[in-house]
């Protein structure tokens, strides 16, 4: 039997061509490693009325880790318009299946490192090395959201909320509302794994993101619970920035910032901000980390245009596989790939569309795991 089994999801688009390419690279690991295939995605949704099908959820209780290409979504009206005829009309609602995941396996830890590679001409300095800790199951993605807007509600949120009158007259279908949901267990649980990880790899600095001058009740929650741990790791640096100005900082001084901690949804925009500055969306991998699953993907989506073409970098699913591999405790084959992606970068010969060049999808992945042998 395999030492690990790992759940092998493509999903859509270019997340076929991607996970082939990482596959390229683990195979000539040897990694001791069963790769059980599920089904998720746009077909599952089309067919099935669902982009996560149970057998998927059951294959990943069973499973040690997964490694996740990209999902195609749309919107609401979209998604229904292409259901089969037989599926429509019974209120079934698409939902991103990697939200999904996230809450359903309690993936609490959305990790994001972004280091500029040295020689990549895309880095927008070289020697940027961020890592971006994005809470992954509450905040705005909570999924508690109205559209129309029940009576009931608007009825207690009058009764409850002064500001809300503000809106008590707007009729039922023109205003919709997302609830921005977190709970100070969310909160502490993702800057323990940031100031966690600050302490193990010795970075010097933690940054919290929030809003809370504005958005007092939750970003002043996870303000005031990440102070509170902060306090535990006396010898890391901490600092808090608004998130809008925390843009335009990091773009300025980047070499301030190390460690970031965010709730869910800054944490997304901040991380596509990081992935940009190291490369584009290219070079983005993340780990959505709970206690006993984790699911490992390239930041970039399943990008429609590309799909089939073997165009896109397969880079950011390499390094999705390098942190796959940390996390089962492999550090040293996660070494071995991370040391042969910075060399093909640093040799700068063969490279995708984004870095300039004309080599594909497994050409690189070919390139990287021919330098895993020198
Ligand atoms: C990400 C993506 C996802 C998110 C989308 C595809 C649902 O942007 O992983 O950053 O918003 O979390
Ligand atoms: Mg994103």
């Amino acid at each position: 039997m395999a030492k690990y089994r790992i759940a092998w999801l493509p999903g859509d688009g270019v997340g076929v061509e991607v996970l082939q390419a990482a596959r390229i690279v683990l195979d000539k690991l040897e990694l001791n490693a069963e790769y059980l295939p599920g089904d998720i995605g746009w077909d599952f949704w089309k067919t099935e009325g669902d982009a996560l099908p149970r057998r998927t959820i059951d294959l990943l209780h069973n499973v040690d880790a997964a490694l996740f290409g990209a999902i195609t979504s749309k919107p609401v009206k979209a998604a229904e318009a292409e259901l089969d005829p037989q599926l429509r009309g019974k209120g079934l609602v698409y939902r991103s299946p990697i939200v999904r995941m996230r809450q359903l396996f309690d993936l609490y830890n959305c990790f994001r490192p972004c280091k500029a590679y040295p020689g990549n001409s895309l880095n927008y300095k070289e020697g940027i090395n961020l890592v971006v800790f994005r809470e992954n199951t509450e905040d705005l993605y909570s999924g508690v959201e109205f559209a129309p807007v029940p009576q009931e509600l608007a009825e207690m949120l009058l009764r409850l909320a002064r500001p809300f009158a503000a809106f008590r007259n707007i009729a039922p279908d023109q205003y919709a509302v997302s609830c921005k949901i977190n709970t100070r267990k969310g909160s502490e649980r993702i800057v323990r794994a940031a100031f966690d990880f600050a302490r193990k790899f010795k970075r010097r600095k933690v940054t919290i993101v929030h809003k809370a001058n504005v958005v007092r009740a939750t970003d002043g929650l996870f303000l005031e619970t990440a102070k509170a741990v902060a306090r535990n790791y006396p010898e890391i640096q901490t600092d808090d920035a608004n998130i809008d100005a925390m843009t335009m900082w990091l773009l300025k001084n980047p070499f301030n910032y190390d460690v970031l901690v965010a709730p869910n949804l800054y944490g997304d925009i901040i991380s596509d901000l990081c992935a940009q500055m190291v490369g584009g969306l290219g070079f983005g991998c993340s780990g959505n980390i709970g206690d006993k699953l984790a699911v490992f993907e390239p930041t970039h989506g399943s990008a429609p245009k590309y799909a089939g073409m073997y165009k896109v970098n397969p880079i950011a699913t390499i390094l999705a596989a390098k942190l796959m591999l940390d996390w089962l405790g492999e550090t040293e084959k996660a070494g071995i790939i991370e040391r042969a992606v910075a060399d093909v970068i640093q040799e700068g010969k063969i490279r995708t569309y984004d870095m300039g060049g004309s080599s594909t999808t497994l050409e690189m992945a070919t390139a990287i795991a021919n330098r895993m042998e020198a």
